[in-house]
């Protein structure tokens, strides 16, 4: 038995894959500051471009459904961007209070007309709102991007302030390909896990409300 590279007469790699690590790490940054590159910028640094183009409707009449929201509800969605589910679930339910949270100064500033007024500033591990004060909260793709234990935090938070009605989406891998398909592309995750991973921080974490997963294959 011995250390042999049975690869050795594979061809090198003419990629630059230490200048590529490098490139990356500075997206990182750039992503990790939310602002207008992470939104609006290239397609490496976040979205290329978020824009409105109704794709949350048909999620917000889920949402609705599956609380069963009235008017008159309030519904806080952390991470909210620049409110496109805030301005949906309004159109899908008139009379329900949605409010929208997000660190994202940039974000805020450019929501969408309808969700303006309704969108605060400020980080998901330090909700500013009392017990018990919303029927619901949502948090999609966001709280994995605090550290793991403000992440915990934040479910904490999330669990505080709609002790009835809560659902989290984070980005996962079930598969060690799927695990890399993540690390090549996801930016700004500072926690992530497998599905049993984040059940586990879920505990930790005492929430009660609903979860899935963001998959990249
Ligand atoms: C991937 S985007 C998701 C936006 C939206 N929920 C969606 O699914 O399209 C992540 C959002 O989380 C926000 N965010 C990141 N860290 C945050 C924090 N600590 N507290 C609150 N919002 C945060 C970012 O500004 C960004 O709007």
């Amino acid at each position: 038995m011995a250390e042999v590279n049975l690869l050795y007469r594979y061809p090198r790699s003419k990629r630059n894959v230490t200048a590529r690590h490098a490139q990356q790490v500075q997206q990182r940054d750039v992503a990790m500051q939310f602002g207008r590159e992470y939104f609006d910028g290239d397609r490496s640094q976040g979205y290329g471009g978020y824009r409105y183009d109704g794709r949350w409707i048909p999620v917000a009449e889920t949402l609705c459904d599956h609380w069963g929201l009235k008017p008159g509800d309030r519904v806080l969605d952390i991470g909210c961007a620049k409110g496109f589910l805030v301005k949906d679930l309004q159109q899908v339910c008139p009379g329900l209070k949605v409010l929208g949270f997000d660190i994202s100064q940039y974000a805020l500033e450019h929501a969408e007309p309808e969700a303006r007024g309704r969108v605060v500033r400020g980080n998901a591990a330090w909700l500013p709102f009392p017990d018990n004060s919303f029927r619901a909260a949502i948090s999609i793709n966001t709280i994995h991007n605090l550290e793991r234990p403000l992440c915990v935090q934040a479910v904490r938070e999330m669990q505080r302030v709609a002790p009835h009605g809560g659902y989290i989406q984070v980005d996962s891998y079930r598969t060690p390909d799927e695990r890399e398909l993540f690390l090549e592309w996801v930016l700004t995750a500072r926690t992530h896990d497998d599905p049993d991973g984040w059940k586990a921080l879920f505990r930790e974490a005492g929430y009660t409300g609903d979860y899935y997963w963001t998959i990249i294959e």
